[in-house]
């Protein structure tokens, strides 16, 4: 399969993988011809990229870090509670936290236990979902990618657990800002930002009274804005002030931020992402966490065409462990010329780099 951009898309291409409603439904099916209807469909949903079958690259398979029953159990708990939160908030009653670290643990084992089975890179662009609420899937999202790090940092189960905790909800206090804030299309005024600015505080008020949760976990929500040179918010804490939990976190939610598509702007792929995170390591972020982070991630997922700086052209078709820079490539132009497949390991091939990417070939 091959990861292409929705605005690329063609009559009569079919998706390999369905694109998911964030309430489990399939809103688009798999390996049906696609119409210009559906075309237009997508894009408007705001799905910037898509994997589609291809002759080619019909062996190349796209990882799944977590099962599609982990991750749909996940979406609908996140959901479930965060409205109950919600509602509350709206209604006026007490807030009852009891069930926040019995259901949530619960979903962050199961989260656990697929992470620690998988010995593949996280990549999670291939998990189409288009959503009302991007809170569901980002809170997800950063607790995989938060997960993945931890493991490799070799945390106790203790701290494992924790963590996941901490960043499955991590944002919790964004149920009490004002939807038309959160969700707004365009720049934010200065009494906007200050509204959204105080989740982390909420959010940690909500955890350290919760019943069963941590005062580490608790943390996650108040530090994760926090940056290593004090411009981050609530407290503009510098350095080790900062909980390792937080500014592991950190990192995980800018990446998510930026790969996911939002209303108003396209999702950046995961090499543009960690451009982002390198930039800022140092003073922004940790910048042993961003290093260790590089090699965790797919940074050219499977699928992703590419160009190598020796005239190559191929498509990613399977990851290298540790070495997310130099995955494996199925060649099948050179000069521009259409040649026999045949597949590389570019982490053997140290003369070679990959100097661009685009997700649809300009000549087919
Ligand atoms: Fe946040």
């Amino acid at each position: 399969m091959r990861l292409v951009t929705t605005r690329s898309l063609k009559e009569n291409d079919t998706l390999s993988k369905p694109v998911y409603h964030d309430n489990g439904n399939v809103l688009i099916q798999a390996g049906i011809p696609l119409s210009q209807r559906i075309i237009n469909r997508l894009i408007k949903l705001g799905i910037g990229y898509v994997y589609i079958e291809d002759e080619m690259t019909k062996n190349i398979k796209v990882q799944n870090i977590v099962s599609d029953e982990t991750r749909k159990a996940a979406i609908t708990t996140i959901r479930k509670e965060f409205e109950e939160i919600a509602n509350h908030q709206i209604i006026g009653n007490s807030l009852n936290t009891a069930h926040l670290s019995k259901n949530f643990s619960k979903v962050v084992e199961s989260i656990l236990a697929d992470i620690k089975k998988s010995d593949d890179v996280i990549s999670i662009l291939s998990d189409v979902y288009c959503y009302d609420s991007y809170i569901f899937t980002h809170s997800l999202n950063v607790t995989i990618y938060t997960i993945g790090l931890a493991m490799e940092l070799k945390f106790t189960e203790k701290q494992l657990f924790e963590i996941g905790l901490g960043a499955i909800l991590h944002d919790v206090g964004k149920v009490l800002v004002p939807k038309e804030i959160l969700e707004k299309n365009g720049r934010l005024t200065n009494e906007e930002f200050d509204i959204i600015k105080e989740h982390s505080r909420a959010g940690y008020d909500m955890l350290r009274n919760a019943p069963n949760i941590s005062l580490l976990t608790a943390h996650c929500a108040f530090q994760h804005h926090e940056r290593i040179n004090g411009s981050g918010y609530p407290q503009g804490i510098t350095g080790d002030k900062i909980h390792l939990y937080a500014k592991i976190l950190a990192i995980a939610d800018v990446f998510d931020a930026v790969t996911s598509n939002r209303v108003y702007r396209k999702a950046m792929l995961p090499h543009e992402a960690l451009e982002i995170l390198y930039a800022g390591a140092g003073t922004l972020f940790d910048k042993q966490i961003v290093e260790l982070f590089s090699k965790t991630i797919a940074i050219y997922p499977n699928g992703l065409t590419v160009y190598l700086s020796d005239g190559r052209k191929g498509v990613v078709s399977r990851q290298n462990k540790f070495c997310g820079m130099r995955p494996f490539v199925l060649i099948f132009e050179h000069a521009g010329a259409k040649i026999s497949p045949y597949e590389v390991d570019l982490a053997k091939e140290h003369h070679v780099t990959i100097i661009e990417n685009e997700t649809r070939l300009a000549v087919e």
